[in-house]
């Protein structure tokens, strides 16, 4: 069995998590419960922070909220002085109203729209991180109407495809974000340039996510570098950042063989030196922008186990309380994930099962063939490296309120997300006059 973190085996046999009972959590929580585990996201977030110090070059780790952005987890990147990148006036929202700072945000997006862009000048935000050449048009627009100027990278698409799910690739050369290297960031760079309003700090590249394969990263960084070459020939200038997202690969099964996350910053430094160094240009600020792999693994779900179905010689199917609507990964991008009872730490496995979502939808599986002890209705389901891309792709399908989640940390355990409610679901839907006052004819 393969534990992360704070996670452990208690003397009651159960599986506890930042010294905490998971099998208390789910009693006095409920499940389906998302489970974070504080020191571990602390510890993935100082281990990034602390590889670049090391290396003594300049440097922002900026948390990719959209792994999982709650006002909490603003809280602690803040704390350990992380920047965020944000994709969404919803993030920047969550961001704002954890009091993070402003010039420590980030801002992306292939399509922000106008109301997204006034917000982020009117905030004074750290960085706009331009996808496209409408948004120069609306940025320098918005910028210039309230007197400000803005500081901007701007996106290119080095076409280097990574290793990685076609729907989680985003660096290749026919991908709908950022500019086309070299043609149209050639020209995206001149028309920046000419603004007064938009001052340009640099470039940034992101050629996807769950990659565990550094030479993407390493033939991205080359032709980036040739880029940054060409145009200080042409401008002779140089520019100061160079941001290359985030994408390191995490473990959620045994097929998965994560780098240290030391060694997916020194790989990236390496290859920015090996690269600038050669072109005789002066080594940038470098950016990273990891969501996975700071919140991911730090993530446990809860569900209660109820019912069950055998297909004799076939298949048994073990159904859990949640499924797709808290975790739609598995039916997205075939996610695979492991799991344990965690209130069976200490019975053998002896069934192959599958764990089916409690979703209307055939493709709603969790697991499909995974060994565990019996599993039993009441049982407590623990379902591993669920902290990214969970809780912030959700959904209420099926009308199915989203669940809680706790953060953890010696011994405690804190409500970061309260569990929605029924009227919480509800609370949007409006019903016309006309349907109002037709039932009430019907109903005398
Ligand atoms: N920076 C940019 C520009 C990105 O587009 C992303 C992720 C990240 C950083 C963070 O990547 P990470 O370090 O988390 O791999 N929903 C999918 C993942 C989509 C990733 C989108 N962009 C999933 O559940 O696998």
């Amino acid at each position: 069995m393969y534990l992360t973190g704070s996670s452990k085996v208690n003397e009651k046999q159960h599986l506890e998590i930042g010294g905490v009972d998971t099998v208390e959590l789910a009693k006095k929580f409920g499940t389906p419960l998302y489970v974070l585990d504080e020191w571990e996201i602390r510890r993935r977030m100082r281990e990034f922070v602390g590889a670049f110090k090391e290396l003594n070059v300049s440097f922002q780790v900026a948390y990719a909220s959209k792994a999982l952005c709650t006002k909490a987890i603003c809280y602690i990147a803040d704390e350990e002085g992380l920047s965020l990148d944000v994709v969404s006036g919803g993030e920047l929202y969550t961001a704002l109203s954890a009091g993070f700072p402003k010039e420590r945000i980030h801002f992306h997006g292939n399509n922000k729209t106008l109301e997204e862009i006034e917000m982020a000048v009117d905030q004074e935000i750290g960085a706009f991180v331009i996808d496209n050449f409408y948004e120069i048009e609306l940025i320098e627009r918005t910028a210039k109407e309230k007197g400000k100027v803005v500081k901007a990278l701007i996106r290119v698409s080095p076409g280097i495809e990574a290793h990685t799910h076609e729907y989680i690739q985003t660096g290749q050369e026919d991908s709908k974000f950022g500019f086309n290297l070299f043609d149209q960031a050639q020209e995206a760079v001149k028309r920046v340039m000419q603004s007064k309003q938009i001052k340009l700090l640099g470039f940034h590249f992101h050629i996807g996510s769950q990659i565990f394969d550094m030479e993407g990263f390493d033939k991205a960084i080359e032709r980036i570098a040739d880029f940054y070459q060409r145009l200080k020939e042409q401008y002779q200038m140089e520019f100061p950042i160079l941001n290359t997202g985030g994408g390191f690969g995490i473990r959620y099964t045994d097929e998965d063989q994560p780098l240290p996350i030391r060694s997916y910053v020194h790989a990236l430094v390496e290859f920015v030196k090996n690269h600038f160094n050669a072109r005789n240009l002066t080594f940038p600020e470098i950016w990273i922008e990891p969501g996975r792999s700071i919140i991911g693994e730090a993530g446990t779900t809860l569900y209660t186990i109820g019912s069950n179905k055998t297909i004799p010689h076939i298949r048994k199917y073990v159904a859990v309380d949640g499924g797709m609507m808290d975790n739609p990964r598995p039916a997205l991008y075939q996610a695979k994930y492991e799991a344990v009872i965690a209130n069976k730490m200490n019975h053998t496995n002896t069934e192959k099962v599958s764990i089916a979502g409690k979703a209307c939808e055939s493709g709603d599986m969790l697991i499909w063939d995974i060994e565990l002890p019996k599993p039993e209705p009441g049982d407590i389901l623990a379902v591993f490296s669920t902290g990214a891309y969970n809780y912030s792709m959700a959904s209420n399908y099926n009308r199915v309120p989203r669940p809680a989640m706790v953060l953890v940390k010696d011994g405690k355990a804190d409500l970061i997300v309260r569990r929605e409610s029924y009227d919480d679901l509800i609370q949007y839907d409006l019903v016309p006059e006309r349907l109002k006052s037709k039932k009430m004819i019907q109903s005398k």
